[in-house]
């Protein structure tokens, strides 16, 4: 169990009482705020504050990490594959056919809302949206290995904005696209800045290349196979080169793509992932269309543009390009 303690909800809503907060149209809470430079869902800032006091990170685990929309749901799923391949030798037993990818490993930033989850001592893997600054000291002082991935920002807005719809209770007002992209524009979204976020793993990952491997949701796309073997290497379990003749990394990257996950009984459910708390979350909208430029069909010339420019200005002495 990584954590050490039950938590203080009572001191936590006291702390976040004393913090700058903005109304929120994306779901999940009706305030954001502002805490360590990023602005976060009331719920889920309780439990990141728990999480930075109680967390117990161990050398040996490995943090899925990621802002919402990125590509999360695909790195854990390719990553639990590539090393649970030896323990489910028979492909058809592993966890991943019957239950959804967020459910095979521990969302860190709301332990303070689940009971006790009790970890498989085999697997490695937790998961979390916090951004490096904010991390709990302990995933960052044990040195475990952390891998991040990042996306095309105008992609990932496209992507927010449609699951917002799904996170807001039906009762609530929709979030007009336009309204929407001044929030993202301005950062005011659950764990935004974007920018921010990505810049934070971004510069860690070149300080510390050994810990953290750092992937472009449009480079995994385009080469699943390659970043299928650096991600079995960083994570410290290989293709041999038997295995590898044998096709097991095309295997991993055919189980994992869009149109099989997506396909499998268990992530066409209604039903909330259990791994998600209070969110409630249907497993179902995790998988909406999986492609590169979708957003083409959302914004307009000068909504891409605006956004490039941030993203401009943002990465500009950073060697970072999206
Ligand atoms: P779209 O909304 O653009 O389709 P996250 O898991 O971080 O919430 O990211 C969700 C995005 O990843 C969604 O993007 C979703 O469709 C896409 N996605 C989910 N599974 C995928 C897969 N196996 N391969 C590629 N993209 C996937």
């Amino acid at each position: 169990v990584p954590v050490s303690a039950s938590p203080s909800h009572a001191k936590y809503k006291e702390i976040i009482s004393s913090l700058p907060r903005i109304e929120n149209g994306w779901g999940i809470s009706q305030y954001l705020h502002q805490y360590q430079g990023f602005w976060i869902n009331t719920n889920l800032l309780e439990g990141i504050i728990y999480a930075q006091h109680y967390l117990k990170a161990q050398p040996t685990d490995i943090f899925i990490c990621s802002h919402p929309k990125a590509g999360t749901i695909w790195l854990k799923a390719l990553s639990f594959a590539i090393f649970t391949r030896k323990l489910y030798s028979n492909a058809s037993t592993n966890p991943l056919f019957s239950e959804s990818p967020h459910d095979v490993m521990p969302f860190i930033d709301v332990l303070a809302f689940t009971d006790i989850i009790s970890r498989d001592p085999k697997l490695p893997f937790l998961s979390t949206h916090i951004p490096y600054p904010s991390l709990p000291k302990s995933i960052v002082e044990c040195k475990c290995k952390i891998i991040y991935i990042c996306r095309d920002p105008k992609d990932l807005f496209t992507s927010f904005w449609h699951f917002s719809g799904k996170l807001r209770a039906a009762s609530t007002k929709t979030l007009p696209l336009e309204e929407a992209f001044r929030d993202f524009c301005e950062g005011h979204y659950p764990y935004g800045p974007y920018w921010d976020h990505v810049l934070g793993y971004w510069k860690a990952s070149l300080q510390f290349p050994e810990r953290i491997l750092f992937i472009k949701y449009e480079d995994l796309q385009n080469d699943t196979f390659s970043y299928v073997k650096r991600m079995a290497e960083f994570m410290g379990c290989p293709f041999s080169i038997e295995e590898e003749s044998q096709g097991f990394v095309q295997k991993v990257v055919d189980f994992c793509s869009f149109e099989r996950l997506s396909n499998l009984e268990v992530n066409k459910s209604k039903n909330p992932s259990s791994s998600s708390g209070f969110l409630k979350i249907e497993k179902k909208a995790c998988f909406r269309k999986g492609k590169l430029g979708d957003w083409e069909n959302y914004l307009t010339a000068e909504m891409a543009a605006e956004i490039d420019q941030i993203t401009e200005q943002k990465f500009s002495s950073s060697g970072l390009f999206l």
